[in-house]
Parts: structure tokens; sequence; C-alpha cells
């Protein structure tokens, strides 16, 4: 089956430098098999809908909005994202949930709002440092699932990719081991199939993303119960990332 490779560029490049950021990446992941979503800055939706839409690559928002439309400055709203040809949006990354204090029951909002509008949807998940050395991953990620997928119908679990990303992990060079991942990917299939069904358990796309470069991706994209990678720092050299997608 064909492994996403999703990246998050985070607050980086200028319209300028996307542009040449795809004369460098394109022609490098041509004949790619991996499903490549780029998750880039709302500024650069217009020219991503141009320069990509006659390739397999796809890309998304990073954050929307928990709310519909209206007085929210500064918000965009799942309907201006999909309505710029999005396929996706990251929601619950860690670094939104630290910044502006989002809880669960938000990022169960902004899911609701996205697969409204038929945006699909990435949740990023993941225990801090100290929850692991408190042996609560699971219980952290059980409780984070249950609260972000609240109310979902289960059809509408095909819209979703999760994104097992350990905070601690994230932008640090470290990892956990892979055994770990693939723990994590199993408990994480193991609480879907308790709200859900274990049909949709099964079926369910999970990533691994934390510190993943050239050297490991292929370690990580191997694990049991792993469908692909959320890449951040690495995802920022057209070259690197073009190997890794490869
Ligand atoms: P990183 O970021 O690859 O730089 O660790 C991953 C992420 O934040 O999604």
């Amino acid at each position: 089956m064909k492994k996403f490779v999703v990246a998050n560029f985070k607050m980086n490049t200028t319209l300028t430098e996307f542009g040449a950021y795809l004369d460098e990446f394109l022609p490098r992941v041509k004949d790619c098999k991996s499903n490549i979503i780029l998750c880039i800055p709302a500024t650069h939706f217009h020219v991503a809908n141009q320069r990509l839409s006659a390739t397999s690559i796809k890309f998304g928002a990073q954050n929307i909005s928990s709310e519909e439309s209206g007085a929210h400055t500064g918000e965009i709203s799942s309907l201006m994202v999909k309505d710029c040809g999005a396929f996706c949006t990251l929601v619950g990354h860690s670094e939104v949930r630290k910044k502006f204090k989002e809880s669960f029951e938000t990022i169960n909002q902004k899911i609701i709002r996205a697969l409204a509008v038929n945006l699909k949807v990435i949740l990023c998940i993941g225990e801090t440092k100290y929850e692991r050395i408190n042996k609560k991953t699971q219980q952290v990620l059980r409780r984070q699932l249950e609260v972000a997928l609240k109310g979902l119908y289960e059809n509408e679990l095909k819209n979703v990719i999760i994104a097992y990303e350990p905070i601690w992990a994230i932008g640090s060079g470290k990892t956990p081991s892979v055994k770990d991942v693939e723990i994590a990917a199993n408990d994480i299939r193991n609480i879907i199939a308790d709200n859900f069904t274990s049909r949709s358990a099964e079926k369910i796309n999970i990533l691994y993303g934390g510190s993943i470069n050239e050297n490991n991706c292929s370690v990580f994209s191997k694990i049991r119960g792993i469908n692909g990678l959320l890449v951040g720092g690495a995802c920022l050299n057209p070259k690197s990332f073009a190997n890794i997608c490869k």
C-alpha cells in the first residue's frame, strides 16, 4: 500500500522561496509512488493549487478555525481552505495546542468543521516526556482520541488520518524506539476499535512524526501499523524531502 509522506512547513518560506522550493522538489518526485501532502502556510495556497493540480501531490493547511465564519479576526475557516483547493488540514499539532492553549474539545470542533466541507483531517496526538516517563502514554492517547473524535460517524473516519507525534520528539532530534512506535500504533487501533469498530481500526491510517530525517525515515516508515510519516524540519530542504518521499 502507498505510504503517506506529509510535510509540515510550519511558519517557514516566503511565497518566493516556496516557488523556488517547488522548482527543485517537483522534478525529483515525478515518479515517486508515495502519497505526498504539503501542509503549507495559507499564503501559499493559491500558488500550490496552480502548480500541483497537474501532479499527484496534494496540499493542506496547518490549522483551521473551530468556527464556521464571522467575527474571528485572524482565523481561516475550513471552507476557505477547501475552496482554495486544499486536500486536508492538520489539527491538534502540539505547537498550536501549546501556543493557543487549545483543548481537545476545540480540536473536536475543528474536525467537525473540516469534515463538513469534505476537507480531510490529519489529527496530531502524542504524549509529553513527563507522561511517557510516568507510563501514561496509552492513557493520554485514549483521552486525546476519544475527545477529538467524539460524535463522529464511523464512515467519517475514512477522512481522518492520525499522526502519532510524541511532543518530546518534535524538533528535538530524539525519537522513540521502533518498539514504542509499534506499541503506540497498536494502542491507537485498539482505541479506535473500542470507540468505533475493529474494521475502522484496521483501515485507519496512522503516521509517525517527530525528528524524521533522511537517515531514519526508512526504519520508521516500515514499522508495523504505521502508514507514513509527518516531517517538519527535514521537509524544508527540497532535496532531503524528495529523498524521504522516495
Ligand atoms: P520535526 O517536526 O520533524 O521537526 O520534529 C514534526 C512536526 O512538528 O510535525
